[in-house]
C-alpha cells in the first residue's frame, strides 16, 4: 500500500507543458511607497495608482481563466503606519467600496473580505457586508480582499472558536484535526492558493496566509505594485507553470 494518498501522486511530476493555470492566486501587492517616493511623491499617490494595478490584475485573471484572486491590501500591522497614511488608506478603501463595487458586480465578480473588520469605522464594515451580499450570486471570479488581516491573528481566533466549543462540551480535543482547524479559519470557504506574488522585490510572507500557503508556489518579482499589469501577471503564471509541485512525494 501506498504511504501517499493518491490525490497527491496524481499531481507528481507535472511537467511545464501539462500544467494548468493556478485555481487561486495570492497577491502581496507592495511597493507604493516606494513608488511614489522615486517620483518625489506623497505616498498616496502610490496607493491610488496601485488601485489602477488592482483593476488590471482582476482582469487579467479573469482573461488568464483564474477562478480564486486573493489581494492583501491592509495587514493586521499596517495599523501601526502613522495616522495619517491610515487615513489615506481607509479614505481609498472607502472610495472604492463606494464606487467600484457596481462594476464588479456587473463584471461577474464575487467579493469576500478576510481580517479583523471591528477596527475599521461602522460605516466602512457596513460597506463590505453589503458588497459581499450585493455580488454573492457571482462565480467568475472569486475576489477576497485581505484587510485588516493578519494570519496569526486568524489561527488564533480559530483556536479560540474550537476552545469555546470544547468548553461548551461539543466538541472533543482528540478529534481537532488540519480539516477542522481551516474550516475555522477566514477562508473556510476557500480553496488553499497555488501561487502567492509578491512585488517590491522583498521575499517575505508579512503574516498573508501562513496556514493556506503551506504548499503555494512563491514567486516574488521585482517590479513596485503601482507597475504591475498584465505581463507581469503573464511571467507569474509562466514561472508558475515551470514548477514541480510535490507536496512532499517523490517525483518518477
Ligand atoms: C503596499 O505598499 C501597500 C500597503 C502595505 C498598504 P507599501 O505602502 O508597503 O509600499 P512600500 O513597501 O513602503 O514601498
Ligand atoms: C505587506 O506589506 C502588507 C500588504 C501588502 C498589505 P508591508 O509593506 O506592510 O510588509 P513589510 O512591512 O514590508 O513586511
Ligand atoms: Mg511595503
Amino acid at each position: 500500500m501506498s504511504a501517499v494518498p493518491q490525490e497527491l501522486l496524481d499531481d507528481v511530476p507535472r511537467k511545464a507543458d501539462e500544467a494548468p493555470p493556478p485555481r487561486h492566486v495570492a497577491v502581496i501587492m507592495d511597493g507604493n511607497g516606494r513608488w511614489a517616493a522615486s517620483r518625489f511623491l506623497p505616498r498616496v499617490a502610490g496607493h491610488r495608482e496601485g488601485a489602477r494595478a488592482l483593476r488590471r490584475t482582476i482582469d487579467a485573471a479573469m482573461r488568464n481563466g483564474v477562478e480564486w484572486l486573493t489581494i492583501y491590501a491592509f495587514s493586521s500591522e499596517n495599523w501601526r503606519r502613522p495616522a495619517g497614511e491610515v487615513m489615506d488608506l481607509t479614505g481609498l478603501l472607502r472610495h472604492y467600496l463606494k464606487n467600484e463595487i457596481a462594476e464588479l458586480r456587473t463584471n461577474g465578480v464575487r467579493l469576500r473580505f478576510i481580517g479583523d473588520r471591528d477596527r475599521f469605522d461602522a460605516d466602512i464594515r457596513d460597506d463590505l457586508v453589503v458588497a459581499e451580499q450585493t455580488t454573492a450570486m457571482n462565480s467568475r471570479l472569486n475576489l477576497t480582499v485581505a484587510l485588516s488581516y493578519g494570519a496569526r491573528d486568524e489561527i488564533a481566533a480559530a483556536a479560540r472558536t474550537l476552545a469555546e466549543r470544547v468548553r461548551a462540551g461539543t466538541l472533543d480535543p482528540a478529534s481537532i484535526d488540519e480539516a477542522m482547524l481551516a474550516s475555522a479559519l477566514w477562508t473556510r470557504d476557500i480553496p488553499d492558493p497555488d501561487l502567492v506574488i509578491r512585488t517590491s522585490g522583498e521575499q517575505r510572507l508579512s503574516n498573508f496566509l501562513l496556514w493556506q500557503a503551506a504548499y503555494a508556489e512563491l514567486v516574488f518579482l521585482d517590479v513596485l505594485w503601482p507597475d504591475f499589469g498584465p505581463s507581469h501577471f503573464a511571467a507569474a503564471l509562466a514561472e508558475y507553470a515551470r514548477r514541480e509541485r510535490r507536496f512532499g512525494a517523490r517525483p518518477d
